[in-house]
């Protein structure tokens, strides 16, 4: 699905974070699987991550991150009338966790419902919540991406435990006067599935019985580095962009070598470019809202920049957005 965006302006008037308080540093994780820091900051970029406590489940992450999305908008959470909720970790298959959010926030007038694309999944809602408010259906949408890729990984296989952390963000979308949106690009190639699956997780039943994470880390990348590029270069042509005309770059964090390889071939200086994978480990639907937040604090999200948000993950799946940042709503 590819489009500019053409009806009224919709934007980003909130933005908040969160992720959990313990820290793991490779070193740690050099205690309990076969590896060294040395090996996965050259392969991965990747210093430390976040992970959850035993009792904390993707809503406990998600719920200070929504709170502050709402405060930043200035807006009530009864003032919101759709909340998507983008995770492959819910808290469980259901109620979902969008359900769960919108009771604990206090939303009893909001369509609530869980999206489930990977690590797109964040640039996937906000494609959802953008078409909900440009049609008129919704007014206000507030839109979750978060995960806790902890709980589903397996601790004794270090191809992927090394790779991820936990986070999530959260950000109020709605009618803007200048800015917002330019437009989407999104795809999936369910063919491709195999090569990062979660067997055990759904309705059909496998002679495996393990349910945790399985990937082949190198078509992943193959994968990666093929859509980073083609999505950019895509959805910067259908909205009459080019490269230069970007401020900010907002790629997924699942890997420094994936990024730096789509820099390159995009041609996006690395100024301009927002890294913290080194920080978070790829946190899947919660990376790019905690890059936005990242390029916020640095203070390079200022009125009119043009921000491209590229994501790609599980599925496979990938998406693109571009967006004319505006700080408030006029
Ligand atoms: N520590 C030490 N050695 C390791 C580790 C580890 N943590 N993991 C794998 N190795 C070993 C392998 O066993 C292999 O050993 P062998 O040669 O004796 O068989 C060797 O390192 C090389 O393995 P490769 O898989 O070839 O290493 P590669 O350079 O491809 O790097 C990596 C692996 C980092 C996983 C890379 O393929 C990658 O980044 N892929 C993309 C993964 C990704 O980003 N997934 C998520 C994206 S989608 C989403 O966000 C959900």
């Amino acid at each position: 699905m590819i489009g500019a965006a053409q009806g009224v302006r919709i934007g980003i008037t909130g933005l908040g974070v969160h992720v959990p308080d313990r820290v793991v540093t490779n070193d740690e994780l050099a205690g309990i699987v076969e590896t060294t820091d040395e090996w996965i900051q050259e392969r991965t970029g990747i210093r430390e991550r976040r992970i959850a406590a035993d009792d904390e489940a993707l809503t406990d992450i998600a719920l200070p991150a929504a709170r502050a999305a709402l405060g930043d908008a200035g807006v009530a959470a009864s003032e919101i009338d759709l909340l998507v909720c983008a995770t492959v970790t819910p808290d469980m298959m259901f109620p979902t966790s969008s359900a769960l959010l919108a009771a604990e926030l206090g939303m009893p007038r909001a369509a609530a419902y869980d999206l489930l694309a990977g690590c797109t999944g964040f640039v996937y809602a906000i494609a959802q919540a953008y078409g909900m408010l440009a049609s008129g259906l919704s007014r206000r949408a507030l839109v979750v991406g978060g995960d806790v890729l902890s709980k589903i990984l397996d601790w004794e296989d270090r191809s992927t435990l090394v790779l991820f952390g936990d986070g999530a963000g959260a950000v109020v979308m709605e009618p803007v006067e200048r800015g917002g949106f330019v437009g989407f690009e999104l795809g999936a190639d369910g063919a491709g599935g195999e090569f990062l699956w979660y067997p055990g997780s759904g309705s059909r039943h496998f002679d495996d019985p393990s349910s945790y994470v399985k990937m082949n880390g190198r078509e992943v990348f193959k994968f990666a580095t093929r859509v980073m590029v083609y999505s950019a270069h895509e959805i910067l042509e259908e909205c009459g962009k080019t490269v230069d005309d970007i401020d900010v770059y907002i790629p997924h964090q699942a890997n420094k070598r994936i990024i730096d390889y789509a820099v390159a071939k995009l041609g996006i200086p690395s100024e301009k470019t927002v890294v913290n994978v080194d920080r978070y480990g790829n946190t899947s639907s919660g990376s790019i809202p905690l890059a936005l937040a990242d390029a916020r604090d640095q203070g390079r999200l200022q009125d009119g920049v043009l921000v491209l948000m590229t994501g790609m993950g599980a599925g496979l799946t990938w998406g693109s957005a571009l967006i004319e940042w505006t700080n408030g709503r006029h």
